[in-house]
């Protein structure tokens, strides 16, 4: 039998959206298997009053509804002392980044609330010590797709998600690069022939081939990225 190694509990008002995506590929196989667990609650199970109000306009007028601290920190409360962060999804958090991800991975498990509407009453969140996370510079109809990403990220990092072929050691971000692009079979394909290098059967050339083209391509295609590189890698210099 396999220990869960990761318990995440979702709190939405759309407990059906889930699993989603995370029903397939390598997260789908880890749930079955029982790597890591998710729980869904029903935000509206925890409004108190016989319409089951979750929410309210919001003070100081402006469109749209906003979740009522009441009913959160009821549910929040329900979900009771599980080991992990709490977190809350919101384009005002910060944006999500594989560190982040990977700080995430070592914990037990997450608690993750799904805002829809304007959002959630700011209270709730500061009082529970929310963490507030973004997966972007745009506006989603509701957390549950950013929750699903939190999620994916996170599973396949879990000890035993990803066989060694699919190992994420030298992948986009790890390494503080963007990844080198990757080429298969044919080697000539409608004409165009993939590097040379790639099947010279030199593994010392291709190692440098393809950190030139991650430090090249991270140049040209993320010049925040490379700026920041280059910086951890003056540090490493300087500590040394
Ligand atoms: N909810 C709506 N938009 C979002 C975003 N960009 N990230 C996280 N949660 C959200």
């Amino acid at each position: 039998m396999t220990v869960s190694q990761w318990d995440a509990t979702v709190l939405t008002l759309f407990p059906q959206m889930f699993p989603g995506p995370l029903a397939s590929s390598l997260a789908g196989k880890s749930l079955n298997q029982g790597v890591w667990t998710l729980k869904t609650l029903d935000i509206r199970d925890f409004a108190s009053d016989k319409h089951r109000t979750v929410d309210d306009t919001p003070l100081g007028g402006g469109v749209g509804m906003v979740l009522k601290p009441d009913v959160v920190a009821a549910a929040l409360a329900h979900v009771g002392d599980v080991p992990g962060p709490r977190i809350y999804l919101t384009p005002r958090g910060r944006v999500l980044d594989q560190q982040t991800v990977r700080d995430l991975a070592e914990q037990p498990g997450a608690v993750f609330l799904c805002g829809r509407y304007e959002g959630v009453d700011q209270r709730v969140i500061d009082e529970t010590d929310m963490m507030e996370i973004s997966i972007g510079d745009y506006i989603l109809s509701g957390g549950e797709p950013a929750a699903m990403i939190v999620m994916d990220a996170v599973v396949r990092l879990l000890p035993g998600v990803m066989g060694k072929e699919e190992g994420h050691r030298d992948e986009s971000f790890e390494t503080g690069l963007l990844e080198h692009a990757q080429y298969t079979q044919p080697r000539v394909w409608q004409g165009i022939e993939a590097p040379a290098v790639l099947a010279s059967g030199h593994h010392q050339k291709i190692a440098e081939w393809r950190l030139a083209e991650a430090k090249r391509e991270t140049r040209e295609r993320r010049v925040d990225l490379w700026e920041q590189y280059l910086q951890t890698q003056q540090t490493q210099k300087t500590e040394k």
